[in-house]
């Protein structure tokens, strides 16, 4: 019996701060005029002190599971698709794991720069189709906030932070992820990089004071890139999923410039109206930037059960990818705030107990074994 990947929950988060074009350019050397005009951009969000990159995702995948009805310990794959994750290691996906109390679950980080959901959505549903595993959390999250120079116009006007996350779960009703592609050309990798924390520079001093540790873009290249692949990827994988461009209800291309969405749209022939943007209240959130859109689309009814959606992405590596996903969960009703928030307390708190006492008992063993000499075997 063939299977299937469907999305049945989607959830994001956003941090509260938001930071306005007016309010950039009193610190950089830019105009409000510039950053619309140029990239379509109006105000971004950017994570406050006790934010992160772990925080937003939890939220997120707590949002997306409570919408698809699901509960933690019935997820067993968690990927997390990020270019800032809260460690080098461990692993963002663990946290969360943990978190959520999703005791069943692998859980790795995905590093395929702004392209990394669509990675994330290709093998999470391959993962599902082989009949290997039932249901994946797939998350893309950044604070990009935390890796821009603030006084590079160059790049500081483009990001924002974010989090979005999806559900998937196997069924044998035809449907979910219909075709997916996955893409990388390694010899851009210089055009859109992070120069220290890895082997290559590793943190110290002199990269601290060379700026190694900030993004550095070659803003003209990746834009001449991303519009040659954008339009190129969209109509791969349409035809690979034996569809035409016109039976797509909406595009939802990676959030990086209103230019950049035009040109494609211009590749392919197709009105903007069939594109979902709203880079102008988010600026690129990278990773984070098409499940964020994909949960807005649904919000405000432009995705309905039976719709066609195509996603597509570029981005650091260079990467690009895309997806088709037939749309089949229609979206839940609305519960107050305070009934949300008092079911994810009594939803989560085990989650925490548990993780408290898997430390404390680390602790007593260990105790344990020194005392009976176990250490010395
Ligand atoms: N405010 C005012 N002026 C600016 C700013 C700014 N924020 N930034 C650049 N300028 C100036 C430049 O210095 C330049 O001035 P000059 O002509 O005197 O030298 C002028 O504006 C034009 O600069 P360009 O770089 O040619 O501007 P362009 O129209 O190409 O826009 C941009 C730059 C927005 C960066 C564009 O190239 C772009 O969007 N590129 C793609 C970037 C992208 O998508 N990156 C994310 C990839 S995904 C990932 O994995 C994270």
């Amino acid at each position: 019996m063939a299977r299937y990947a469907h999305i049945v929950g989607w959830g994001m988060a956003v941090p509260q701060r938001v930071v306005t074009n007016p309010e950039l350019a009193q610190f950089v050397d830019t105009s409000d005029e510039w950053i619309v005009t140029r990239t379509g951009i109006r105000e971004r969000r950017v994570a406050g002190p006790q934010e992160s990159t772990a925080t937003l995702s939890i939220a997120a995948a707590e949002e997306a599971l409570a919408v698809a009805g699901i509960a933690p310990r019935e997820v067993d794959l968690i990927l997390v698709a990020t270019v800032t994750p809260e460690h080098l290691f461990p692993s963002t996906a663990c946290l969360v794991q943990d978190t959520l109390g999703a005791s069943k679950a692998g859980a790795f980080d995905l590093l395929a720069g702004c392209s990394g959901f669509i990675y994330g959505l290709h093998l999470a549903a391959a993962a599902i189709r082989s009949g290997d595993h039932q249901v994946a959390l797939v998350i893309g999250a950044e604070t990009l906030s935390r890796i821009v120079n603030w006084r590079d116009r160059n790049t500081c006007v483009l990001f924002g932070d974010g989090a979005g996350a999806v559900v998937l779960k196997g069924s044998e009703t035809p449907g979910g992820v219909l075709a997916s592609m996955i893409r990388a050309d390694g010899s851009g990798g210089e055009l859109l990089i992070l120069p220290a924390g890895g082997s290559r520079i590793p943190f110290s001093e002199a990269a601290l004071r060379d700026g190694c540790h900030f993004v550095r873009m070659n803003g003209r290249e990746v834009f001449r890139f991303a519009t040659r692949v954008m339009e190129k990827a969209t109509r791969e994988v349409v035809e690979q999923a034996g569809l035409r461009l016109s039976d797509v209800d909406l595009i939802i291309p990676h959030q990086a410039n209103i230019r950049i969405i035009e040109a494609a749209a211009r590749g392919l022939g197709l009105p903007m109206e069939r594109f979902f943007v709203n880079i102008d209240r988010y600026g690129n959130t990278s990773s984070a930037s098409i499940p964020i859109a994909l949960c807005e689309a649904v919000q405000q009814g432009r995705l309905k059960p039976g719709d066609t959606v195509a996603m597509v992405a570029f981005g650091a590596g260079l990467t690009w990818a895309a997806a088709v996903v037939r749309w089949g969960a229609p979206a839940p009703r609305p519960r107050p705030a305070w009934l949300e928030r008092l079911a994810r307390l009594v939803r989560y708190l085990p989650a925490q107990g548990h993780s408290r006492w898997m430390r404390l008992w680390r602790h007593l063993d260990a105790w344990a074994s020194r005392l009976l000499g176990r250490d010395e075997d």
